[in-house]
């Protein structure tokens, strides 16, 4: 019997060799441990021993048992790196990669950002309201009256119910005072929309930021102060104003800024910007809406501005045509 073991051995070892791969090790690991195996046979025929020959045979096929497991476990490992190994030929690992474009942010989102976070340290909250609005909200709660000529039908776009695309972000003025009272500090950017003959300088949909500020005790002065600074952050300590006598419906009084800086070209003065009083109508409207009188125009005053972002940013970067901010085009977008 002991040389059936060692022969049996012998045979096991060789065959385990001699595996090419996981599968005919398994099977040969069944064929000899299973349950019904040629290893697991011959420790079965143990009982038919002397009392003598046992403790040496039992020792015999414990060794065998033993190498055997050592020689498949070798042999396993060795099939798997030459695995590993075979996946990997014909790839050289020095070559650069392949690379990858990574996206970023928009240059109106970029300069939008930049504002927001101005804004957002002398405590303006950020406010949003619908693209598509009532004409209530974009124009008779601003004191815009009927025959207007922005409410033309040449100059905005109506939907067939009668609302509109909002044709300028200051009715997310009226959308923040319908639900909140004062103290107020928003800013809101977002899109706004005309039907202007798209060209270099204009397109249908653009970007606007606005901002109110109601409070108790706000002047004429908190306003020219707040820009003042917002502009300077932005475009430099060299910053110069001009605050010019202007009308819109909803400030009294009104003005247009106009600014001179080094990083606009410097030189000339650029209109940049709305700005104004909030008119007592304005409260007066919303009001009315409410129910209350929480904007009791007797108390309280504010002050309300509005600016175009694409423009700001043709100007800063040096854009020639606005057309590219919407055309999608990677060669102008991957330079910012
Ligand atoms: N809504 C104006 C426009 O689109 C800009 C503007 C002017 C906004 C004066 C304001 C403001 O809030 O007070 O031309």
């Amino acid at each position: 019997m002991e040389a059936q073991i060692q022969t049996l051995a012998t045979q096991a070892l060789a065959e385990i060799a001699a595996c090419a791969d996981e599968s005919q090790l398994e099977a040969l690991r069944v064929r000899l441990l299973g349950k019904g195996g040629e290893l697991t046979a011959l420790s079965d025929r143990m009982r038919e021993l002397s009392k003598e020959d046992k403790p040496r045979i039992g020792k015999v096929l414990n060794e065998t048992r033993a190498s055997v497991n050592a020689a498949m476990e070798a042999r396993n490992a060795a099939l798997t790196a030459a695995q590993e190994t075979r996946a990997f030929e014909g790839v050289d690992v020095s070559l650069p990669s392949i690379g990858f474009s990574q996206g970023a942010l928009h240059p109106i989102t970029q300069l939008m950002d930049r504002a927001v976070q101005i804004f957002r340290r002398m405590g303006f909250a950020l406010a949003d309201g619908p693209d598509i609005e009532t004409e209530w909200h974009c124009f008779d709660a601003l004191n815009t009256p009927a025959d207007h000529p922005a409410r033309n039908e040449a100059d905005t776009f109506y939907m067939p119910d009668g609302r509109l695309l909002r044709t300028h972000t200051s009715s997310i003025q009226i959308r923040t005072l319908e639900h909140m009272a004062p103290p107020v500090r928003i800013i809101a950017p977002g899109a706004a929309y005309r039907r202007d003959e798209v060209d270099a300088t204009h397109l249908a949909q653009f970007t606007q930021m606005e901002g109110l500020y109601v409070d108790e005790d706000v002047t004429l002065g908190d306003l020219r102060g707040t820009l003042e600074f917002f502009f300077r952050e932005l475009f430099g300590e060299d910053a110069e104003f001009r605050f010019r006598p202007h009308f819109f419906p909803f400030t009294e009084p009104s003005f247009e800024v106009d600014i001179k800086a080094a990083a606009l070209g410097g030189g000339r003065w650029l209109e940049i910007a709305g700005c104004g009083m909030v008119d007592p109508a304005v409260f007066e409207a919303v009001n009315l809406r409410r129910g209350d009188s929480a904007l009791d125009p007797e108390r309280y005053t504010g002050f309300a501005f509005g600016f175009g972002l694409d423009r700001l940013a043709m100007i800063m970067s040096q854009v020639p045509d606005i057309r590219l901010f919407t055309d999608g085009d990677q060669r102008f977008l991957s330079q910012f």
